[in-house]
């Protein structure tokens, strides 16, 4: 199934929808030609939401063969409006625009509606309206401030809905997607982690042959997962190099090579290199430089090793889909059509190696979502404690000790930091929540202990709830749990007299503070 992005914040959300269906779907950019299209063959077209209205001149059209492809098409919201512009009908700015929850009255309780109730919820989100159905088109439901709420052409079975039938909210949403899937489209449930797994092993063994691969393991479920699957199709052709750049979490450098060693059998290079991390940003203050200059060193110690290591001809990296998606401009300026593509913070990852050393890529996680990624690593044996790790960015804690990073500033962030996941886990809440750590601020306060008076660090707690990362809210946990951590952290930790707990969203508030 193909989703063609308008520059909907839901398009993601409606190619996971399909794939919980068990039906393999991809987003494309609107600018995908029928003729693209026809060589991709797919059983069935969604057209996203967009922010523009269709009659503005920037706005973003889809190629008009796409509607003589004899393929079933789903238009949503904008894609629907597009749908019937293009194919004659009429648009218009509505009297009342229409945001949140409605009512579904059904006139036609067939096909694409087919066990959707009369009444159900439905979210909706727009201020334009279809006025007039091209021809052959016939009326499917309405709702009290919406005419055409649901139209469709049952013959050229092209569809459109004026709701987001793939937002939570929207009751009915996934019983309308499975019509659309499986009686419209004729998919079969064929998308699931076991056919994948056996997929991607049958193809990571046709391309390597006999070569060698290199992994870069950092701990994470992509990477761990990665290095599961990669064992498995090609045993010890691949190196997994675990670079310690003295950023991560009390003891997990250790705990990591160990669990590979000990416990996976799988084998890994340990790669110690604190102290030149350390030195490249010695006195730098500004995260970009800091994680510039970590990025930089990422690579020259990766490209060191990999020589000293190799000669490799594949490096495996654990890019995924949103990575993919995201690379791919999908973002369209609501003004002028155009894409844009925002960069916020410079995530580093081993991009910019040296001429004679460009491994040919391989990245079999590239059409997976995280919690996909999630599923295969359990289907193949990974431990539930690396799958559902949180989220730990590259540069690690270098980014978490505002301003100057320093060993004795490292130990005091790294003991908080262990008495925060303890009691994370003790509360039950290490699974409940997206990420919860802990920051060191740069600046000194003054407080009493015993009869002394301390002039030490504060450290913030940082705790949100995400769906993806892209926002966020800070949890809501009870102040028993916080009064614990601020105890523990002050008086186990040295050079720290204060604890503050973080209640900012993101936005605009980003989760880490670097
Ligand atoms: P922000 O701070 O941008 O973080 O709201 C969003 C998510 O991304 C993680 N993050 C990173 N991950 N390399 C990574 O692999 C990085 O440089 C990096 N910076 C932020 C962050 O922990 C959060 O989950």
């Amino acid at each position: 199934m193909v989703i063609l992005d308008f520059g909907s914040q839901y398009s993601e959300l409606i190619a996971r929808r399909i794939r919980e269906t068990q039906v393999y779907s991809e987003v494309l950019s609107y600018r995908t030609t029928a003729a693209q299209l026809r060589q991709l063959n797919p059983k069935g077209i969604i057209l996203s939401g967009g922010p523009s209205s269709v009659y503005d001149s920037a706005a973003p059209h889809c190629d008009p063969e796409i509607w003589a492809l004899g393929v079933p098409v789903l238009g949503v919201c904008y894609g629907m409006q597009l749908m019937v512009q293009q194919l004659g009908g009429g648009v218009e700015r509505s009297e009342l625009a229409e945001y949140g929850k409605a009512s579904l009255m059904i006139d036609d309780p067939t096909d694409l509606l087919t066990n959707v109730e009369d009444g159900t919820t439905m979210w909706m989100s727009h201020g334009d309206s279809v006025t007039q159905l091209p021809e052959g088109f016939e009326l499917l439901a309405h709702t009290a401030n919406t005419a055409c709420a649901a139209v469709a052409h049952h013959d050229r079975k092209l569809y459109g809905v004026q709701f987001h039938p793939e937002v939570v909210h929207s009751i009915g949403g996934l019983a309308l997607i499975r019509n659309f899937v499986y009686h419209i489209c004729q998919c079969e449930p064929t998308w699931t982690t076991d056919a994948f797994v056996e997929e991607a092993i049958r193809e990571i063994r046709a391309r390597v042959g006999n070569k060698r691969v290199l992994l870069a393991l950092s701990g994470g479920v992509d990477s761990s997962t990665l290095a599961f699957l990669l064992y498995r199709a090609i045993g010890e052709q691949l190196t997994c190099m675990f670079i310690d750049q003295g950023f991560m979490r009390k003891l997990e450098p250790e705990r990591l090579v160990k669990l590979f060693r000990e416990q996976f059998h799988i084998p890994v290079a340990y790669v110690n290199a604190r102290e030149r991390f350390l030195a490249q940003i010695q006195g730098v203050t500004d995260p970009e430089v800091k994680r510039k200059r970590i990025g930089h060193e990422f690579i020259r110690v990766f490209e060191e090793e990999s020589r000293r290591l190799g000669p490799f001809d594949y490096l495996a990296q654990g890019t995924l889909y949103p990575d993919v998606i995201e690379s791919a401009d999908t973002n369209v300026d609501p003004q002028t059509g155009e894409r844009v593509a925002v960069k916020i913070k410079s995530h580093h990852n081993v991009g910019g190696l040296p001429k004679d050393l460009q491994f040919k890529l391989i990245e079999p996680l590239r059409k997976l979502f995280k919690d996909e990624v999630r599923k295969v690593g359990r289907s193949i044996g990974l431990p539930e404690e690396i799958v559902l790790r949180q989220p730990f960015p590259g540069p690690g804690l270098a980014i978490r000790i505002l301003g100057e990073v320093t060993e004795d500033r490292l130990d005091i962030l790294r003991d908080a930091d262990l008495i925060v996941r303890q009691e994370i886990n003790r509360a039950g809440l290490y699974n409940e929540l997206w990420q919860a750590f802990a920051v060191l601020l740069p600046i000194r306060s003054v407080g009493v202990m015993g009869d002394q008076r301390t002039y030490a660090y504060p450290i913030v707690l940082r705790f949100v709830s995400s769906e993806d990362g892209m926002t966020a809210d800070w949890s809501r946990v009870s102040y028993d749990l916080l009064e614990t951590i601020s105890n523990r952290i002050v008086n186990e930790v040295r050079g720290v007299n204060r604890v503050v707990y973080d209640i900012t969203s993101k936005p605009p508030g980003t989760i880490e503070w670097e």
